[in-house]
């Protein structure tokens, strides 16, 4: 029995946001002394060549990240590294401090293994996050930064919210996301739409002297027709790939009673519908677009799964709160034993091998 199988029915008495506020505080408190940070390591590190994947002029230790939405504010990227994950996505990012949607906004699903939540970009913003990330450096994984708007700005001042973000905290990223795909903030307008994205990627693109590496993360409710369309324009802007999926709205199969709270929703629900996009993102790309997989990965198997439809990297949120901190070292330790069975001597043998 581990220590968080123990712990995990007192936290789960406690509403979501605050058993999860209370995790991040602890993984603050034990990332803040060189020992704890140490021992944290030592108990959860997974070292394996075979998981190393060389993506976006970098070395990501292992594939396994965190998704977007954990650390939105950067408070515990050094404690993440230290229990194996293989990088970490800070934010989604907003250049002032937002409070979000009201409480309750965040719920466990836990007959479906999934949560639904409708946080609605609460942060700290963009100056209090790089300040921490100067204090506190950036962690020894790479780091993605997920870079969205304020929920009040018009679609001319959503292009500037893009702009600064990505103008301060760029010089910290291993690359950098643009999230345009969230279910639970307010429609001011559609995000999605070619003229608005064109506008987006055109600025970033004249932004980015320094040529970190620019990605979208897309929905999994969207027509296939629709995701092509997006990935023609990423493509016509040269951007270096695609993040699939965010939540989605669908509520398919679930039998929580919690189903039908508003939201998005996470966890294992979304696998299938997460690797279904990722397989038809690589077959009309060709493999030649990366894409990091995320939505339902919560054991070696389905992330292999999306290895294999096409993804190069795969992130979980869900899983991290359902299965605690061993969640990455399972995760890597199982891939580990899936390659060698497959005959594959590397993760990146394995993207798209399930692809015609
Ligand atoms: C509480 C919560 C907050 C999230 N916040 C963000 C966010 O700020 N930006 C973002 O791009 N995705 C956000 N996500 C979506 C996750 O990054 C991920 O795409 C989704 O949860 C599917 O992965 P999972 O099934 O492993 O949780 C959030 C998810 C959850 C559960």
């Amino acid at each position: 029995m581990t220590l968080y199988s123990r712990v995990r029915p007192l936290a789960f008495k406690l509403p979501a946001e605050t058993a999860h506020d209370l995790g991040k505080r602890t993984l603050q408190a034990a990332q803040s002394t060189w020992p704890t940070r140490t021992a944290l390591s030592y108990a959860y590190g997974y070292d394996d060549p075979a998981l190393e994947v060389d993506l976006f002029d970098t070395t990501f230790p292992n594939p396994v990240g965190v998704a977007a939405g954990f650390d939105k504010n950067a408070a515990v990227t050094h404690a993440l590294a230290a229990l194996g994950f293989g990088f970490v996505e800070i934010g989604t990012v907003t250049p002032y401090p937002q409070a979000g949607n009201d409480r309750p906004r965040l719920f466990r699903l836990r007959e479906d293994e999934a949560m639904i939540n409708r946080m609605g970009f609460n942060g700290q913003g963009m100056e209090r996050v790089k300040a921490r990330l100067e204090a506190d450096g950036t962690p020894d994984i790479p780091l993605g930064v997920n870079v969205g708007k304020m929920n009040s700005s018009s679609e001319r001042e959503a292009i500037e919210d893009y702009r600064r973000v990505f103008d301060r905290l760029s010089p910290f990223a291993d690359y950098v996301v643009v999230n345009v795909s969230c279910p639970n903030t307010p429609d001011e307008f559609d995000e999605g739409s070619p003229e608005h994205l064109r506008t987006i990627f055109e600025t970033l693109e004249a932004e980015n002297d320094r040529n970190v590496p620019l990605l979208v993360k897309i929905g999994p409710d969207e027509p296939e027709e629709s995701v092509f369309d997006l990935v023609d324009i990423v493509q016509e802007f040269d951007l270096d790939g695609i993040v699939a999926t965010n939540t989605s709205t669908s509520r398919e199969g679930l039998t929580s009673p919690r189903r039908e709270e508003w939201g998005g929703l996470s966890g294992q629900p979304l696998a299938d519908r997460s690797t279904a996009v990722i397989r038809s993102l690589a077959d009309y790309t060709d493999g030649d677009l990366p894409i990091i997989g995320v939505g339902g990965v919560d054991s070696a198997e389905s992330a292999y799964e999306k290895i294999r439809a096409g993804a190069s990297l795969v992130q979980l949120y869900t899983a991290f709160v359902y299965q605690g901190p061993s969640t990455a070292t399972r995760i890597n330790r199982g891939l580990a034993a899936l390659l060698e069975r497959d005959g594959f001597s590397s993760v990146e043998d394995a993207v798209g091998a399930d692809l015609e």
